[in-house]
């Protein structure tokens, strides 16, 4: 008998999302005689039950485009705002799954879609993730698709930028997208030849970043490329997150956590202008006019690179196998060559951040690229 399938995307848009739709889609219907129905608008459209049924007219022609043909929402089953309040819906999930005679849920997204789709797996649903996001921050994968095109797009973005800094004999601070990891700054940093890369990863001092680009000026070059991701953090400002973090950890009862969690919130919250105010520090540390240019959502838009769409496809139809076969409870993931199943207990609530002493970071130091340590 045919297998029911939903599937959705969630979280943040990145490149790649459709050609992920198209090669599951594809996939499924053509090879496996699956029905596909899509979810609008992430875990939204399965509480309310908003879907449209995928078919191959639909999946074709949209291999390049950016976006998802689904829509996306950053909401939560357990935690949902509904007419002003935030509900936990998970039951109105089940029951859509159950109304459709679903056989699994297709979850595309990144770190929070993976908990959000354990958390409906240990429901008793049957589930099934990709990873996707600009961020390449989902543990268990050795890549997420939409970072290749990101980091090609960052990259391009500092090509321009050189031009203008050379002529005016500027600082230019750029601030890459990342969420809490450094990857896409490290990759578009390096591949973009900054002078300067700070990742929250490796906290950095306003001084060591205006003394390395002192030591540029002597050396008769009078501008400087500062790639910074919006994560990075001062030293000052990493030890009072590692101070909360470790008090959270520490704390014995659920208030305590929340408390420390409300702090580590307002926190981020009111660090949304450090890279303003890095900018401005390091025209004051060394005389030199500065500029700052943020990227922002930039990054997440327009075609995918080749090598995202062929990842997306490649990941997409695998999750049509792995269902076929009756596999659920995991993420397609990316394990050297390969796609593998993963566990998704293994990936839900971790995070992947850059190794100090990753290769890119090594080589980074070797073409005297300063990280603000
Ligand atoms: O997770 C992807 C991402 O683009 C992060 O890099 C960024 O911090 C966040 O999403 C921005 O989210 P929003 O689109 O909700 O502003």
């Amino acid at each position: 008998m045919a297998k029911h399938i939903g599937i959705l995307t969630s979280g943040g848009d990145c490149p790649g999302l459709n050609a992920a739709i198209r090669g599951f889609g594809k996939a499924a219907i053509t090879r496996y005689d699956m029905d596909v129905l899509g979810f609008l608008d992430g875990f939204r459209g399965v509480v309310r039950d908003r879907s449209k049924k995928l078919d191959v007219d639909l999946l074709s022609g949209i291999l390049t485009d950016g976006g998802t043909i689904l829509g996306t929402s950053r909401d939560k089953p357990h935690k949902m705002p509904v007419g002003g309040k935030v509900l936990d819906m998970t039951d109105a999930v089940v029951e859509t799954y159950e109304k459709h005679r679903l056989d699994c849920l297709v979850c595309i997204g990144g770190g929070g879609t993976q908990k959000n789709a354990l958390r409906l797996q240990k429901k008793g649903l049957n589930i099934v993730t990709l990873p996707k996001t600009i961020d390449n921050d989902v543990a268990g994968t050795d890549i997420t698709f939409g970072f290749d095109t990101a980091m090609q797009t960052g990259t391009e973005a500092i090509d321009r930028l050189h031009s203008t800094a050379t002529s005016h004999n500027r600082i230019i601070v750029v601030e890459l997208m990342g969420h809490r990891a450094g990857w896409l700054t490290l990759g578009a940093g390096l591949a973009g030849g900054a002078d300067v890369i700070l990742i929250p990863e490796i906290p950095y001092e306003a001084e060591r970043v205006a003394e390395a680009i002192r030591a540029r000026s002597r050396a008769g070059k009078h501008f400087s490329i500062v790639a910074v991701a919006e994560g990075s953090m001062s030293r000052a400002q990493h030890e009072e997150v590692a101070d909360l973090l470790a008090r959270r950890e520490a704390a014995t009862d659920k208030e305590e956590r929340r408390v420390f969690s409300e702090q580590l919130d307002a926190f981020h919250a009111e660090s949304t202008d450090h890279t303003l105010k890095l900018t401005e520090a390091l025209e004051d540390l060394t005389g030199q006019e500065s500029r700052l240019t943020i990227l922002g959502h930039l990054l997440r838009g327009g075609t995918p690179s080749a090598f995202d769409r062929v990842l997306s496809t490649r990941l997409g139809t695998t999750a049509a196998e792995m269902i076929a076969d009756g596999q659920y409870g995991v993420m397609a993931a990316v394990r050297g060559g390969d796609i593998a199943p993963v566990l998704l207990d293994d990936v839900a609530g971790q995070k992947k951040l850059v190794p100090i002493d990753h290769p890119w970071v090594e080589s980074g130091r070797l073409v005297d690229t300063c990280f603000g340590d």
